[in-house]
């Protein structure tokens, strides 16, 4: 296969893997944690991802009950089943397969995801995303899409990409809009053996984890990457080196994997379980202002 490269562009190639660590959040929701981990604590500006991916309601049905955010956003993306949202504003939405709701919790919410469902397969994701200390204390939002509202790109070769943020090579635009990280989040499927290429801004950190099938991510011929280090197999997260297009083929098998990226906010974070803040003594007055009632 050759690949051309436009002069002055520069690909992305795999820097690092990661394999996700079993843990438990909420009321004992069973899940892997892929970043917030000891191997990997965050990759500016994400905070956490999470999968959760379990056919036995005994690993999900306690759910996500009221807890407390500050000081980011959490993404909530199904693969398949469906969660319901409630808040202390009075807000609630189900969420669903192929759905998205981006909660941007700012200067503070209380929520509780719960699933809708008894039995069956439950698979999706969590990740949060960093705020600016400007936006921190701002006011909570959402963003919530329902699948009809989430794009699905086709391609003739078979190729599926679902738009949650960001702009695809073929011009579709996911409805999640952000000017704090100006995030990427598509959900890539491709068929055996099939390229995929995508421009990302040259700066943002960008990951990929691979859902099913395996990946190699192709780096220019003269890269010093070893080529035999490109491949990414199943539920491992891949973080990229900087650059400005990304060039995938799939393996053997097709593949199906989430490509995130954003732009790094390059500010000191400071957690405190479901806070976030810049200092210490911020995520202590997270703790105090919720402990008093006030969020
Ligand atoms: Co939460």
């Amino acid at each position: 296969m050759t690949t051309i490269t436009n002069e002055g562009n520069t690909r992305r190639s795999l820097q690092q893997q990661f394999l996700g660590m079993p843990t438990a959040d909420g009321d004992g929701v069973k899940l892997t944690r892929i970043i917030g981990s000891p191997q990997i604590n965050f990759l500016d500006p994400f905070l956490l991802l999470d999968c959760f991916e379990s056919e036995d309601a005994n690993d999900y049905i306690g759910g996500f009950p009221a807890h407390p955010h500050r000081g980011f956003e959490t993404v909530t993306y199904l693969l398949n089943g469906r969660m319901r949202h409630k808040d202390n504003a009075g807000h609630e939405g189900l969420i669903e397969s192929g759905g998205v709701q981006w909660m941007t919790a700012a200067k503070g919410i209380i929520h509780s995801e719960m699933p809708e469902q008894e039995a069956g397969l439950l698979k999706g994701f969590q990740l949060w995303v960093n705020l600016p200390a400007s936006a921190k204390m701002g006011a909570p939002k959402y963003q919530e899409f329902p699948p009809q509202s989430t794009p699905l790109e086709c391609h003739d070769n078979g190729t599926e990409i679902r738009v949650i943020s960001g702009t695809t090579n073929q011009g579709t635009v996911g409805p999640v809009v952000n000017h704090h990280t100006y995030p990427t989040f598509l959900d890539v499927s491709l068929p055996a053996d099939t390229e995929f290429e995508q421009s990302l801004p040259t700066a943002h950190n960008a990951f990929i984890y691979v859902i099913e099938g395996d990946i190699r991510v192709i780096a220019d011929a003269d890269d010093s990457v070893d080529a035999s280090n490109n491949q990414l197999m199943a539920k491992k997260l891949g973080v990229l080196t900087q650059g400005d297009e990304l060039v995938i083929t799939s393996g053997q098998k097709g593949t199906r994997f989430l490509l995130i990226a954003g732009q790094p906010l390059h500010e000191p974070i400071a957690r405190g379980g479901p806070f976030v803040m810049n200092t210490k003594a911020e995520v202590l007055q997270a703790f105090a202002d919720f402990n008093q009632g006030n969020f």
